[in-house]
């Protein structure tokens, strides 16, 4: 093979052209800086809590690194969004991050820097403008990578997982998002009307006659009769292009999950929430329960999907197959603390109902709470083990019956996203 063709190769499987393009024209998400004054943006994956969960087994990971420092990547970082709170939640903890936030667009990065800026976080970040596939064992290795909304962009999104899965410390974990393919039903068929209509190639031509395209469509279309995707009603003209008219863009099925991660070395810890992806959460009949079960978790997953049918994009976190780290289980040392809800509001509407209702894309999910649950929700403050909390019951109750309690509580919410647990660190 002549050497020229060798490195078009090499470019090509790094980022297309188009990709690039879009994101200089349409930084995405469309975000202000000046809005870092009123509030962090925060979500998965890469929320602080739940990387130490997933992928430290709920340990303090800077205390897991010899330099005391955890080092992070930020790959396709964009306009900013998991930077920013991977940099604010680091500080808020008093955890020594040192992050890499590498991008192809200076447009997007020009914000993301401004937000940083904004913020005073700086001192820790560096920005770097081009593809983390050639670049990311350059400045790695590194401990937690931060992958969210780009590897469905890549010509090659094997080769992509695969130098990010290269740039990993042996310890550490990523976590990533790629789109859905069923929640996504109708945003493909746009796009191949697209193709099919010879639309133009980029920038604002292309954004018009795509919403041109788009107003048209029958109240039939799938697009139209999908309730599930929203940004090219809600994103602006950066989310119409993102979701519809996007040139480089594919999206998986629970089992394309699993041998896209298999194939690049590494092992899913858990999918968020990980109730989503548990044919429990759908259905309550043992007939179809007592088949569903009995299989291993990528079937469960796969089936959970599939009856689910809203899932619009897998978020999960990933660790190397040989890393035997698994997320936390109660124990007496170990010290709940909610997420991103209010534990004092949620102990009071679990005592009033008994229940707990869950909603993700468009399904309520009620699950009925253990009966000393609203008593050991109010007790939660993010610094009481599990022990501490039960010496603060008087009378105490029967120890066996408050850990089963206890147990079973923390499996609904945990799988909620809700409730995590926090390990202290090993001697
Ligand atoms: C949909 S945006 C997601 C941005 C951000 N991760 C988020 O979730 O808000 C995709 C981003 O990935 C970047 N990107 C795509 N391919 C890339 C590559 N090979 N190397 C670096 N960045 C890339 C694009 O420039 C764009 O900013």
């Amino acid at each position: 093979m002549p050497d020229d063709k060798k490195m078009s190769d090499a470019v090509s499987s790094a980022s297309s052209d188009k990709t690039r393009d879009q994101y200089e024209t349409y930084p995405y998400p469309a975000r202000n800086p000046e809005d870092e004054d009123k509030r962090l943006i925060s979500g998965s994956p890469g929320n602080w809590d739940e990387v130490v969960h997933f992928v430290f087994g709920g340990r303090d990971p800077s205390a897991q690194t010899k330099s005391g420092k955890i080092k992070i990547l930020v790959a396709g970082g964009g306009t900013g969004d998991a930077l920013v709170m991977l940099a604010q939640q680091a500080r808020d903890r008093k955890a020594k991050a040192e992050i890499v936030y590498i991008d192809l667009s200076e447009s997007s990065r020009a914000i993301a820097e401004a937000r940083i800026k904004r913020r005073n976080l700086e001192k820790n970040v560096t920005f770097v403008t081009g593809s983390f596939v050639d670049l990311a064992s350059k400045y790695g290795p590194f401990d937690y990578i931060d992958c969210c909304g780009v590897l469905h962009h890549l010509p090659d999104p094997d080769a992509g997982l695969r130098a990010l899965a290269d740039a990993l410390k042996p310890n550490g974990g990523m976590g990533l998002m790629v789109y859905g393919e069923l929640g996504r039903t109708g945003v493909y068929h746009m796009q191949e009307m697209m193709e099919r209509l010879n639309a133009e190639a980029g920038g604002a031509r292309r954004l018009n006659f795509g919403k041109a395209l788009f107003n048209s469509l029958p109240g039939t279309n799938w697009l139209k009769r999908n309730p599930f995707v929203g940004d090219h009603i809600n994103g602006g003209d950066a989310g119409f292009y993102d979701l519809l008219l996007h040139q480089q863009d594919r999206a998986y099925r629970v089992d394309e999950v699993f041998d896209f991660a298999e194939q690049a070395g590494l092992r899913i810890q858990n999918f968020i929430e990980p109730m989503r992806y548990d044919p429990t959460t759908y259905c309550s009949r043992h007939d179809v329960l007592d088949r569903a079960m009995h299989v291993p978790f990528r079937e469960r997953a796969a089936l959970a999907e599939l009856m689910a049918g809203n899932i619009t994009k897998h978020t999960f976190y990933v660790v190397k197959a040989k890393n035997k780290v698994q997320p936390p289980q109660p124990s007496p040392d170990a010290i709940p603390f909610f997420t991103r809800l209010d534990g004092p509001s949620l102990a009071r509407s679990v005592a009033k109902t008994g229940n707990i209702k869950i909603t993700f894309t468009g399904l309520s999910v009620t699950r009925t709470l253990p009966a000393a649950s609203p008593a050991i929700l109010s007790r939660i403050d993010g610094k009481r083990s599990i022990a501490e909390i039960y010496q603060t019951f008087d009378p105490k109750p029967e120890k066996y019956e408050f850990n089963a309690q206890f147990a079973v509580m923390y499996s609904v919410l945990c799988a909620a996203n809700i409730l995590y647990l926090h390990l202290p660190s090993k001697k």
